[in-house]
């Protein structure tokens, strides 16, 4: 990542924005309706043992699809046992889960039917209900010319998800193509210079279009003790793994507290605490990044901008917030 030193703001600028996918018409015909099959899949409680839980249970609009709890709640109230992340803007993301255990959204989307503590159906059940159900064999005839499988149903859901894509409505954005420059305050400013800093690192690991690298890294959430939690490890089982969770992208991230895998920061200004000083935190995190090893200890002044920066990546639209 070292690159972005001296390719300068100039490049930061084209990295750092997030433009409208331009997709044709034609192509918007096609994927329109497996979007709209998505979404009713995504939003039905049909896919959880009881029938009482659907993916947006966990993944509401109004919290740009995360929630407002440090676990989210399944079937019979199973508490989980990682926070649930926004499920915008994954359509450039290369690993799924805080451990990256799922690499497309098609294999993703098995997974939570499955899990015992979310909505605990075998995958072969929920086939068998849409086949059962009029209006969705109906649907699956008509849009992919088959009875509801794994390939179409995952497809669906993954469709739908690609389709949240922020929209280029965050102040940061409108600011960054000119679009208005009284979008961001001037804290905002001083946050986001802070941000894309040398000096305190945020973008070595935030970057891109959605403020990921899409990396696994360790800012200090695994002590042996207390937290136990080995994320990427218990993937790969490499020992250099141990600690480290998928670098999440930060569009939205005012709408989707509490943070971090799992939950423990409840607020943005909790978040930058930790930045400034991780062992007031966790007094002795094992196989902590290097960058986060001195404390960048901000001034009040700088934990006020950063977090009002922070505010300034959420959407004007968020789609179907209004519809819930
Ligand atoms: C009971 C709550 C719950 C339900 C129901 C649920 N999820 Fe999730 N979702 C989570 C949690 C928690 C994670 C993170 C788990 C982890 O990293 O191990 C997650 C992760 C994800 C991710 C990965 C996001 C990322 O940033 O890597 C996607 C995509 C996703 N869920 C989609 C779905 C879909 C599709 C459904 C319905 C079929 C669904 N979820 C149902 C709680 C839930
Ligand atoms: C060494 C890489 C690295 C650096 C440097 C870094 N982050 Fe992070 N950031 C991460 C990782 C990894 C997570 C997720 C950790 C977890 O889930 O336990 C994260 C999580 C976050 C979150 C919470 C997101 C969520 O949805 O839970 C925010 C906000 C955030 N970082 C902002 C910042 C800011 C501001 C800075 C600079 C002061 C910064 N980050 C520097 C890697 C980094």
């Amino acid at each position: 990542m070292k690159y972005f030193h001296f390719i300068g703001l100039f490049l930061v600028f084209i990295f750092f924005v997030k433009k409208p996918t331009a997709s044709t018409n034609i192509q918007n015909q096609a994927s329109g309706a497996k979007v709209k099959l998505g979404k009713k899949l995504f939003f039905d409680p049909i896919l959880s043992a009881d029938t009482s839980i659907s993916c947006a249970s966990c993944h509401q609009p109004q919290f740009a699809f995360a929630d407002n709890k440090a676990f989210s709640v399944g079937v019979e109230g199973r508490v989980g046992e990682r926070n649930t992340p926004s499920v915008m803007n994954m359509a450039s993301r290369d690993f799924f889960f805080h451990d990256g255990r799922a690499l497309s959204l098609e294999e993703q989307a098995i997974i939570p039917i499955e899990n015992p503590a979310e909505m605990n159906l075998s995958f072969e059940e929920a086939v068998q209900r849409l086949r059962e159900s009029e209006v969705y064999a109906a649907l699956f005839e008509t849009i992919y010319q088959a009875a509801p499988n794994k390939e179409n149903i995952t497809d669906a859901l993954a469709m739908f998800q690609r389709s949240l894509e922020s929209d280029g409505s965050a102040p940061h954005d409108l600011w960054m193509m000119d679009i208005d420059l009284t979008a961001l305050t001037a804290s905002q400013q001083r946050g986001r210079l802070i941000f894309i800093g040398d000096e305190f690192k945020c973008f070595e690991c935030h970057f891109g279009p959605d403020f990921t690298g899409d990396e696994f890294r360790n800012i200090g959430f695994y002590d042996g003790g207390e937290l136990l939690d080995k994320g990427r490890y218990e993937v790969t089982k490499d020992s250099s793994d141990i600690g480290k969770f998928k670098v999440p992208g930060l569009r939205n991230v005012a709408l989707t507290a509490p943070y971090m895998h799992n939950g423990m920061l409840e607020t943005l200004e909790e978040v930058v605490d930790y930045y400034s000083n991780p062992y007031d935190f966790v007094k002795n995190p094992i196989n902590m990044d290097s960058l986060m090893v001195e404390p960048l200890n901000f001034t009040n002044q700088q934990k006020e901008d950063l977090v009002n920066f922070l505010h300034s990546l959420t959407d004007k639209n968020i789609p179907y917030s209004d519809e819930m």
